[in-house]
């Protein structure tokens, strides 16, 4: 009997000996592992759930209702939980909290496409530092942004959320956004890694690619970033490449993204519900978000029985702890819960400025002369698409729509038609909904009207803008009829408007206020001018008002092709576009069958991605090609220099307006880009870029 309580004495000595005053610091991360049980190191590599995400609707107590996740706290060894929010266009959080009369509303930034368009890595560094200070103001340590994946296919619904068809930008982009965010302290998390570049079945889908497509495009602006911006994190995507659930796949998390690039960060699952945890695990993947305590019982059980080494364990959990001990939490920031809105809305509107893209501009019908009454027509002109739907949403504190942008800018708009869309938008207000709070709204549906509403605009107004707006978002891929195509409503507006206002002289402008690209070719030539404002965030419709007024030059470039017709594009042959117009859905799998075989796509275009395709001899012409732009002023750019790993090239302001102009070197790929600072009429400036190897 002595002996056992002896027994009991020592062990609870050495039990409350174990990590006895022993709390986590950034150079004790090995000891702490010493002390950890196999259930608690479980524990850190399994997210705390739904919770946080859900706190708006069901009252969880969570530091930062609204946040996509968190991780899980180990308080004995003075480990704390991290918050994980979203997204790429700024921080997606519940504006407002039970029981409190404050707000938490996050600016609106443009989306990813306008950021690529504006080709200005220190204005995008810019956007994602004013996003990092309003997620550490809030109380966030990881931003799950950027979104990245290549635009193999305009139908894909979260292009939105991404930059080009090229992985020199897109890569070089998202750098810039990563540098930003975590200049402020914060984590990046580089998403979805990897090719996951459409949202059908994309629980389940099977990207087949060739290996040198693999690394010359859809890895290629992943390896970009991660080499010229370190990010904290990177998130794998649901899919499978090449039959294998990237999220347990070694050679990708490990032998690529680790031991051949040097990542040394976090990788994290994206919101999976359960998989094969271990494989996870022994792949690499470090954190299982948004995390089940099934996953924990799994995983301690798994190395219990030895199916899983404690080693691979303790390797995800040592990658945990280095980002822990990065982050404001463990520092123990004191978020003030007011970062500076009325700021970081100047940086939303300069962005959108320089990410608005004029596509044609006939006989100088911009900018508009001052005073001009235009008349509005478009839902879209009214209420301005901001941004996508999904996990991309923001809650917006307000968004200007280009009816307020341009009576601010001292132009009238037509009241008629106001009134009516006004109504129009009033009757189709979209229902209250828990998803709507999530992940944002459908718009209201376009508005016919008849030509003697058209007319009687056309009579008192001096010009017309029609806005084309389009909307799109994650867990759906887009669809031909009334989504890449104009609906026959849109085509008719169009003609009738032309047909009115050119019938007196007068000149019409489109505005795209898209989320990708559009079909243009078979009514540009109608218009006069065409401005592509893509989704310009809450500041949008000043910033497309400055540039329509001229107060702003425009220096957007695209950061895409857009194609004559869908089925010119090589990928048009292998994505799962929905012809029927009713708009797919992501999800789902044959549970009857091995999921190997339940939704594939080959990649069978290899590398005719973008203008890559339209390389090739006999390739069809395009509507507007990679890197189309105009402006209101004129440039001449002098012959590369190139010395070493760097190309110099001097530009000139050979115009009568101040501008920004962009300067791409390579051929046929790119290889360098970069953008002037504003130039004067007569001003030279010779740009020093660096050549991508
Ligand atoms: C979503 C998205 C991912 C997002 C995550 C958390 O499914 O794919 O981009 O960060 O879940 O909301």
């Amino acid at each position: 009997m002595k002996k056992i309580s002896v027994l009991i004495a020592l062990s609870m000595v050495c039990f409350s000996s174990l990590g006895q005053g022993l709390v986590l610091r950034q150079d004790n991360i090995d000891e702490i592992l010493s002390q950890l049980t196999v259930r608690e190191k479980a524990s850190l590599v399994v997210g705390a759930g739904y919770k946080s995400m859900l706190a708006g609707q069901f009252g969880f107590k969570v530091p930062v209702p609204g946040a996509a996740g968190m991780t899980r706290a180990v308080p004995r060894l003075g480990i704390p939980a991290i918050v994980l929010s979203d997204g790429p266009a700024g921080v997606r959080i519940e504006p407002k909290r039970k029981g409190s009369d404050a707000t938490f509303f996050c600016t609106g930034f443009p989306i990813g496409s306008l950021l690529a368009s504006t080709w200005n890595q220190e204005l995008v560094k810019k956007v994602g530092a004013a996003i990092g200070n309003e997620a550490l103001e809030y109380g966030i340590d990881v931003m799950l942004a950027p979104g990245m994946n290549i635009q193999r296919n305009p139908l894909c619904g979260r292009n939105f959320e991404y930059y080009s068809e090229d992985p020199l930008l897109s890569g070089t982009i998202a750098a810039a956004y990563v540098r930003g965010i975590q200049s402020q302290g914060v984590g990046a998390c580089l998403k979805h890694f990897a090719v996951n570049n459409q949202e059908t079945n994309r629980f389940w889908n099977d990207a087949q690619v060739a290996d040198e497509v693999l690394r010359e495009i859809y890895l290629r602006n992943f390896e970009i970033a991660v080499a010229q911006s370190k990010p904290w994190t990177v998130m794998a995507s649901y899919n499978r490449l090449n039959g294998i659930h990237t999220q347990e796949d070694k050679w990708l998390l490990t032998d690529v993204l680790r031991t051949e690039w040097g990542f040394d960060g976090l990788v994290m699952t994206d919101w999976t519900g359960r998989r094969n945890t271990a494989a996870q695990i022994a792949a690499g993947c470090d954190l299982m978000e948004p995390g089940k305590r099934s996953q924990i019982r799994e995983l301690v059980r798994k190395v219990r029985r030895g199916e899983l080494s404690e080693q691979a364990l303790d390797s995800c959990v040592c990658r945990v702890l280095d980002l822990i001990v990065k982050t404001p939490a463990f520092k123990g920031y004191k978020p003030s819960q007011a970062p500076d809105l009325t700021s970081h809305a100047e940086v939303a509107r300069e962005a959108a400025e320089e990410g608005i893209v004029l596509l044609k501009n006939e006989a100088g019908t911009l900018p508009l002369a001052a005073g001009s009454r235009a008349a509005l027509f478009g839902v879209g002109s009214y209420q301005l698409l901001a941004g996508g739907t999904g996990s991309g949403h923001v809650h917006r504190p307000y968004v200007v729509n280009l009816e307020e942008g341009l009576s601010r800018e001292g132009f009238s708009v037509s009241p008629q038609l106001s009134g009516l869309y006004r109504e129009h938008i009033a009757n189709h207000r979209p229902r209250k909904s828990f998803m709507a709070g999530m992940l944002g709204s459908p718009a209201a549906p376009e508005m016919s009207l008849s030509r003697e509403i058209v007319n009687a605009a056309a009579a008192e107004a001096d010009v017309a803008i029609v806005t084309i707006a389009r909307q799109a978002g994650e867990g759906g891929d887009r669809h031909l009829p009334g989504d890449f195509l104009l609906t026959d409503l849109e085509k008719q507006l169009l003609a009738d408007v032309c047909e009115a206002f050119q019938g007196q002289g007068k000149k019409v402008i489109v505005v795209l206020n898209v989320g990708g690209v559009i079909e243009t070719a078979s009514w540009k030539q109608l218009s006069d001018a065409i401005v592509l404002a893509w989704q310009p965030g809450q500041e949008g419709g000043t910033a497309l008002a400055r540039i329509l007024s001229g107060r702003v030059c425009p220096s957007g470039r695209l950061p895409v092709t857009f194609p004559v017709d869908y089925f010119d594009l090589p990928s048009s042959k292998n994505f799962p576009y929905d012809y029927t117009g009713r708009g797919s859905m992501s999800g789902g799998r044959d549970k009857d069958r091995d999921v190997r075989n339940v939704g594939y796509t080959v990649y069978e275009e290899g590398l005719d991605i973008g203008y890559r395709a339209y390389q090739k001899a006999g390739a069809p012409e395009v509507s507007f090609p990679f890197g189309f732009g105009l402006s209101f002023t004129t440039f001449e750019q002098g012959e590369p220099v190139y010395a070493g790993n760097t190309v110099s090239v001097s530009v000139r302001n050979t115009g009568s307006v101040a501008g920004k102009a962009v300067v791409l070197i390579g051929g046929p790929l790119l290889r360098a880009f970069g953008k002037t600072p504003l130039l004067q009429p007569g001003e030279t400036t010779t740009l020093v870029l660096p050549l991508l190897p």
